[in-house]
């Protein structure tokens, strides 16, 4: 994103270019690096997004404040975003080390930014501050204005009880007149054909395809992202498979409740998937 091609290709590509190879890996270690072109390609407007959330901060809050987390921050692609409309100092926390490197390169080039993995993010530049953590335990020692936690990555916990404990820890983190957005994974009521889709994109010489499958199963979503990478030295496939809870709306409304936040759903939100906002009662 950002207009240069983010792809490079991992180090057991390189060494295995001539021949097909099919393997799997848990959730995004091995696609973290394909990503943001992915998302590019399937039209997805960050920068539009960052837009509408601090449209919304502002209609709250007087100001942005001066911090916020973005939980589950994945590459990074919102707060970089964030950080060009605010003079804030940003927070995020993702699980997936590939996803966090990616963060790291990305904002690390950004002009006047300074990445950081604990502390600050630096003096007399906007700082970033990265941490590897889950969304359940993390404990930064400090609260910020804002948190988000976008793009359904909340649907990634297993079990209504762990989405609890996750909103509780988001709101412990949660300044007096703070907010929460909170992005919904996709609801029971959401949930519509096609389950089959694929992307396609190419950067320089490398072609790019994802296969998606989803198979509803209980009170969950089985994605499978078969990814097949081309270049003029060989093909790669691998797959991943995604287990997205199912929440309902009621799952998330009474997490916030019972963490003491009052809750508004917005059901456009940023992405048009919907967005719960919290503040504390
Ligand atoms: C669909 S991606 C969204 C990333 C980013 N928020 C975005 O909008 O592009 C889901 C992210 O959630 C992260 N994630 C999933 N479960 C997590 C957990 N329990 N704690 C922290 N991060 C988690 C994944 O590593 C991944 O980066």
């Amino acid at each position: 994103m950002g207009g240069s091609p983010s792809i490079f290709l991992p180090k057991a590509y390189n060494s295995a270019m001539t021949c097909a190879v099919t393997e799997s890996y848990p959730a995004f270690t091995n696609s973290a690096e394909f990503y943001d072109d992915i998302y590019l390609a399937r039209g997805k407007d960050y920068q539009a997004e960052v837009e509408y959330l601090c449209r919304l901060i502002k209609a709250r809050k007087p100001s942005l404040g001066d911090s916020l987390l973005d939980v589950a921050c994945g590459t990074g692609e919102h707060l970089r975003h964030f950080l060009t409309q605010a003079d804030i100092t940003a927070f995020g926390i993702d699980h997936c080390a590939e996803m966090l490197a990616i963060a790291h390169r990305k904002l690390d080039g950004e002009p006047g930014v300074a990445v950081g993995t604990g502390g600050t993010g630096g003096s007399g530049r906007r700082g970033v501050i990265l941490q590897q953590a889950g969304m359940t335990d993390f404990a930064l020692g400090r609260t910020f204005d804002v948190i988000t936690c976008l793009f359904a990555s909340i649907a990634y916990l297993a079990d209504v009880q762990t989405l609890r404990h996750a909103i509780r820890n988001m709101v412990r983190h949660l300044a007096p007149g703070g907010l929460l957005l909170l992005e919904p994974g996709l609801m029971p009521h959401q949930l519509k054909a096609p389950m089959r889709d694929q992307t396609i994109c190419t950067i320089g010489d490398v072609e790019i395809r994802r296969t998606t499958t989803a198979q509803p199963r209980d009170n969950t979503l089985i994605i499978r992202f078969d990814f097949d990478i081309r270049t003029h030295q060989g093909i790669r496939e691998f797959s991943e498979e995604h287990v997205i809870r199912l929440f309902t709306p009621e799952n998330y409304e009474q997490s916030f409740i019972a963490a003491n936040l009052t809750v508004e759903y917005d059901s456009e939100g940023p992405g048009g998937r919907g967005l719960f906002i919290g503040t504390p009662a």
